[in-house]
């Protein structure tokens, strides 16, 4: 029997397919554009390959192609006849997952990775910020990442891909340091890694090294394939820093190409939350939003995400509808919030409703409930400290310049102290 490039045994006699199976799997594991080419010729190379058809499955996914991998998947538990019991097992997790049961899918996770732990796919759908322990609206979802990557790193030895996702836990609880030079170090082995590329942005945005930062995502981003499916996310990276020099035309620049609607070519959850983030975080900046982009990104929540449930998501949903003014589109998320981190949610919504209202005072104590576990939300810390800084904000408007520097102190200290 064959083995994958984590020598995990997978059924096929087909070298070829074999071959096939292990490039799209790094195309998936490398945040590669077109993904699925290689699994659809592993499939023409063996069609009885029952994780070239769940790879497929996975690589459909971040297509945003759902349907397509419904069937795709199907096809895989059809073919499984001849699978190992790590397959079947593989193909369990993906399945559960796939039917909307995430937290049995979690459990079946874990269970798998305690005998399978270098099966890559499978441990992939829990790590980084969007994974399953990222939506799962655990308390100490960030420490439970950390664990997971902490016990699955020994099993993979100087791999990229782990090396990576591994670092990702670690800035996220302010390991920086360490992230930096796993990350590096998953660099300097596979340069066109995108996750790679993103994570150490994260680290260079902890650290609150702008220059360092944005110097080395334009650096990267020439070479990277424009529907890679981090593209969109990393322009939003680039954008955040430009504003942050105060190089406005630049960030519009990469806003109005790269990541709002009609322009980006990502995913939808990249599209509505990093749109809806800039837009915001240059109103914070002092800069004028024109009214129709707010219209414009709070009509493409309501058209990609016509259903609440993502709690990330529908953070920045709320945020949308209350700059838009859509107040019919805000109160779903105030009244009838569902998903993993649905209280959370709702802070948020009545926090960005206060705001658009001129309401500070409301606002600062519907913020200050969120900040209470926003991590719950999901997500990057880069991401949510657009939360901070709205309480910042609101605190200043209401002449509170003290308060305001003592939570930035608290929550940012690096940026408050330059403590490193
Ligand atoms: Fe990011």
């Amino acid at each position: 029997m064959l083995r994958d490039r984590y020598d995990n045994q997978i059924s096929t006699s087909s070298d070829a397919a074999r071959d096939l199976y292990i490039a799209g799997v790094d195309r998936v594991l490398s945040g590669a554009a077109d993904m699925t080419t290689p699994f659809k010729a592993a499939i023409d190379a063996d069609d009885s390959f029952a994780l070239a058809h769940s790879g497929l499955a996975r690589a459909l996914v971040l297509a945003n192609d759902m349907s397509g991998a419904k069937a795709a998947l199907s096809r895989a538990i059809e073919v499984s006849g001849g699978a190992t019991a790590r397959e079947l097992s593989h193909l369990n997790v993906m399945h559960l997952q796939f039917g909307g049961k995430a937290a049995e899918a979690l459990v079946a996770m874990n269970e798998h990775l305690v005998d399978h732990p270098r099966d890559a796919i499978i441990a992939g759908l829990s790590t980084g910020v969007f994974g399953m322990i990222g939506f799962s609206g655990h308390k100490g979802r960030e420490a439970e990442l950390l664990a997971f990557t902490s016990a699955l790193a020994p099993h993979y030895g100087d791999d990229w891909w782990m090396l990576t996702q591994h670092a990702f836990s670690l800035c996220e609880v302010g390991k920086l340091a360490e992230a930096g030079k796993l990350v590096d170090r998953s660099l300097a082995i596979k340069r066109e890694h995108s996750h790679a590329a993103h994570v150490r942005s994260h680290v260079y945005y902890e650290a609150g090294n702008l220059t360092d930062g944005i110097g080395f995502l334009e650096d990267w981003m020439p070479s990277y394939d424009r529907a890679g499916m981090m593209h969109g996310h990393l322009a939003w990276h680039v954008a955040l820093w430009a504003l942050e020099q105060g190089d406005t035309d630049k960030m519009w620049t990469w806003v109005d190409t790269e990541v709002k609607p009609d322009a980006s070519i990502g995913l939808p959850i990249n599209i509505i939350t990093d749109t809806a983030s800039i837009l915001y975080r240059a109103e914070l900046a002092g800069q004028t939003v024109d009214p129709a982009r707010w219209q414009h990104i709070s009509e493409y929540a309501s058209k990609a995400f016509p259903r609440v449930g993502n709690s990330f998501i529908d953070m920045h949903a709320a945020l949308a509808h209350a700059m838009a003014g859509r107040q019919d589109a805000l109160r779903d998320y105030i009244d009838a919030a569902k998903g993993f981190a649905a209280d959370v949610v709702q802070d948020c919504a009545r926090a960005f409703d206060a705001i658009a209202r001129q309401d500070w005072a409301g606002a600062t104590t519907a913020l200050s409930a969120a900040l209470v576990d926003d991590a719950r939300l999901g997500g990057s810390r880069a991401q949510r400290d657009l939360l901070e800084f709205s309480l910042v904000n609101v605190l200043l408007r209401q002449g509170k310049g003290e308060e305001a520097e003592r939570i930035i102190g608290l929550r940012r200290p690096l940026r408050a102290h330059g403590v490193h």
